[in-house]
């Protein structure tokens, strides 16, 4: 804990302050212990597991049917039982669809929250992990195994990964009386989304239904006056970066950088993984990386999914989804059997290693690294 100072009073708090904001934006990469401590997902992530993280996704869960409810119970019931410090809530909305008439369909996002004890209300800015849970429609039967039930599952691992570190970080500044309307404050979010594929054809109203009920809540539900230095007035600019992870789990994705204002979380996010490529912590070996562009971003806009009514709403967005879609896009060939497991579980490790560097883990990282020397050391160049 060496960055992290003791609390000063006075004049020097201001010093404190400061000193913090350079700290919080200094991003120090993990190192490669660290990055070899990041556990797989294993037999956890098998699709006939029904004990396990994904298999219980693996149905048709269009709003308003019983798979629906099923998966919803799966998400709850995980962090209930696995990570009982993470807040669950619902945003819920009903809302009619070009299928169902004139009926109302419940559409029902979830919100799990991990943060720091010492936070106020609006207090924390939290790196937020999305995925949508709702399959399509059609075709009858659709499982929708990238299209999100495995983008889902990577995100309940990672989660798990960081728990326990999220933990360490939060006793060791609470001990240091530190915290409190500083950088630092910063918590996880994960948002399960409902509704976002079209039930007919995709159209501004006949899609995004979870996405754009939550983001016009949110711009509806102001903060409380903050106490100090920052002030986060909705929910929404408490999001320090909106991470949508969508169509994930097909062999060889490639996922270019879609915006310019996140292209530096992409190079990082890259570059956790040519890291753990090259210190053999992955399974797949493809032609050439998920994260290829460090270099360059897309010319052109992206693609329209879950993050466009929070974009449009000025948060900042990392869309991590291949181009192209994945072959068996929005067929029945979406299942469990198609999807490349080394490339499922090294998502999930690539994303936690990622998460661990944005929330600055390497603060309570006191694990083993490798001796300088032996064959496993590889200089990391800092
Ligand atoms: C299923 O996942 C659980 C963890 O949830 C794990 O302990 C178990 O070994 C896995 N079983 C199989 C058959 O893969
Ligand atoms: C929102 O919907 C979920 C899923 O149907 C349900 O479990 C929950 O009780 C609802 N919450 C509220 C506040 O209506
Ligand atoms: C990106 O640019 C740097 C500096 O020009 C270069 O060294 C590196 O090889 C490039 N990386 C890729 C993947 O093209
Ligand atoms: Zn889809």
């Amino acid at each position: 804990m060496a960055s992290r100072l003791p609390p000063l009073r006075g004049v020097l708090l201001w010093l404190h302050f400061f000193l913090l904001i350079g700290l919080g934006t200094a991003y120090k990469p993990l190192s490669d212990g660290f990055l070899r401590a990041i556990p797989s997902p294993g037999d956890e992530f098998n699709i006939d597991n029904s004990t396990g993280i994904l298999a219980p996704l693996l149905i048709p869960r269009v709003p308003g049917t019983a798979g629906q409810v099923v998966a919803q119970r799966h998400l709850v019931d995980y962090f209930q039982r696995e990570l009982p410090k993470w807040t669950i809530t619902w945003q819920n909305s009903t809302q009619k669809t070009p299928t169902s008439k004139n009926t109302e369909l419940p559409f029902a996002n979830l919100i799990i929250r991990r943060e720091p004890p010492w936070v106020k209300p609006g207090q924390t800015n939290f790196l937020t992990l999305v995925a949508h849970y709702d399959s399509k429609l059609k075709p009858d039967g659709f499982i929708g195994a990238t299209d999100s039930a495995a983008p889902c599952a990577m995100i309940m691992w990672a989660a798990k990964v960081v728990d326990g570190y999220a933990q360490q970080m939060y006793d060791e500044m609470s001990e240091l009386g530190e915290g409190g309307d500083v950088d630092m404050d910063m918590g996880i979010q994960i948002l399960f989304l409902d509704g976002e594929e079209a039930f007919e054809t995709w159209t501004d109203t006949d899609s995004l239904y979870g996405s754009r009920s939550l983001s016009n809540f949110w711009v509806n539900s102001p903060n409380p006056p903050a106490q100090k230095f920052y002030k986060y007035k909705t929910p929404l600019s408490q999001i320090s970066l909106f991470m949508l992870l969508d169509l994930l789990g097909s062999s060889e994705p490639s996922v270019p950088s879609y915006y310019t204002t996140t292209h530096w979380a992409y190079r990082a996010f890259s570059n956790v993984e040519s890291r753990m490529r090259s210190l053999n912590l992955l399974e797949s070996s493809p032609p050439s990386p998920f994260l290829p562009d460090v270099n360059k971003t897309m010319a052109l806009g992206g693609i329209s999914d879950d993050h466009l009514p929070f974009i449009w709403r000025g948060v900042e967005t990392l869309h991590v989804i291949p181009q192209p879609f994945p072959r068996v896009w929005h067929t029945s060939a979406d299942d469990g059997p198609h999807l490349d497991m080394k490339v499922v579980r090294d998502w999930a490790r690539i994303v936690a290693g990622f998460m661990l560097e944005w929330l600055d883990m390497m603060e309570v990282w006191s694990g083993e690294e490798p001796e300088a020397g032996s064959t496993l050391a590889i200089h990391d160049g800092r």
